[in-house]
């Protein structure tokens, strides 16, 4: 099945919405569907249709996986009861790391997430409150990735032959499926969401797990989730389409107050892009670089060394897993 794209140039926000609200809200019925908020763009979009289609049919939550980044879960959760939209938080830390122990191959550990959040958490969830429907934040290059068999994004269940009814016990609701990121952007910005969440910088599914080369343990997490923090911080000002950090499995040799430090590598990306298909590297100035590398260095425990990507997508992804 092929699905039409509603392009930029084609959309009418408005009209986009009240057609979205609709179908929601007819698909549902009088059921109650759930809804996961991850903060991102996308999510955070889906998450004011379905409050509009449904109010209090819908219960949104907002899963810590344990992979997200700092202060990331009460920030997202106080965005949004400000909104007006509860958002119960649901501590899955313990089940997502038993599900990636011992996964290094970047594909199991997206399968390790996806069977984590659909069947563990999610089942769980359907079972509890007898929702019927989960709403998705999936859009368009979500599918042609996953399709085209590049990477497997985590949220693509149907396009794949999933039948999540008969595999998980609930249907999927995508309502953003014709949209890529630009025409998603002009939508939540309709809808009333702030600025620094219409253009907020894409965040992947995975999450911090997508930045992990190797083993995700709470540990290693930790060692990217506070690199993150400071890339975040020192590349603000950019406009940059992207911007991260990676942990890499191998460990190099460096030095500490004249020791033998043998510590970690963190690799530090950040992209020029219109949509995320392709991408080439910010031509950040040397003494960024060189701020960047001091802070990690000495503000994450273990890092002896940071490296700047200089590699365009293709054939690098933005992401490392
Ligand atoms: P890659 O690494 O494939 O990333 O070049 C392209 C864009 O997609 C984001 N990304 C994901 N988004 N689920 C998502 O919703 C995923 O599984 C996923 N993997 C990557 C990535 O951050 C980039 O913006």
């Amino acid at each position: 099945m092929t699905i039409q794209e509603i392009t930029l140039e084609k959309l009418n926000p408005q009209e986009f919405i009240a057609q979205q609200v609709e179908a929601i809200s007819t698909a549902v019925g009088d059921g109650l569907a759930i809804n996961a908020l991850s903060g991102g763009v996308d999510s955070s979009t889906v998450t004011l249709l379905a409050h509009k289609a449904l109010g209090k049919r819908l219960l949104t939550v907002f899963v810590e996986n344990g992979i997200m980044r700092k202060g990331e879960p009460q920030r997202i959760v106080e965005r949004f009861k400000a909104l007006g939209v509860p958002v119960q938080l649901i501590d899955a830390r313990a089940d997502f790391f038993a599900a990636l122990k011992g996964l290094a191959d970047p594909e199991e550990k997206r399968e390790a997430i996806t069977q984590t959040f659909y069947k563990t958490v999610f089942g769980e969830l359907v079972r509890e409150s007898g929702a019927k429907y989960l709403l998705h934040g999936t859009i368009l290059t979500d599918v042609d990735e996953t399709v085209a068999g590049i990477k497997r994004q985590h949220n693509i269940l149907t396009q794949l032959g999933i039948d999540t009814e008969e595999v998980y016990g609930y249907q999927v609701i995508e309502p953003l499926l014709q949209l890529r990121k630009p025409a998603v952007r002009a939508v939540a910005k309709a809808l009333g969401l702030s600025e620094e969440v219409y253009n907020r910088m894409p965040f992947p599914g995975p999450a911090l797990a997508a930045r992990v080369i190797g083993e995700v343990t709470p540990e290693r997490t930790e060692i990217v989730r506070e690199a993150t923090a400071i890339v975040e911080e020192e590349l603000a000002d950019t406009g940059a389409f992207q911007y991260l950090a990676i942990l890499h499995q191998d460990k190099v040799t460096g030095m500490r107050d004249d020791k033998r430090d043998y510590g970690h590598q963190i690799e530090v990306r950040c992209w020029e892009s219109e949509d995320a298909r392709t991408g080439s590297p910010t031509r950040l100035p040397f003494d960024t670089l060189e701020r960047l590398a001091d802070r990690i260095t000495s503000e994450v425990p273990g890092v002896v060394s940071v490296t700047y990507s200089i590699t365009k997508k293709p054939p690098s992804t933005i992401e490392a897993i």
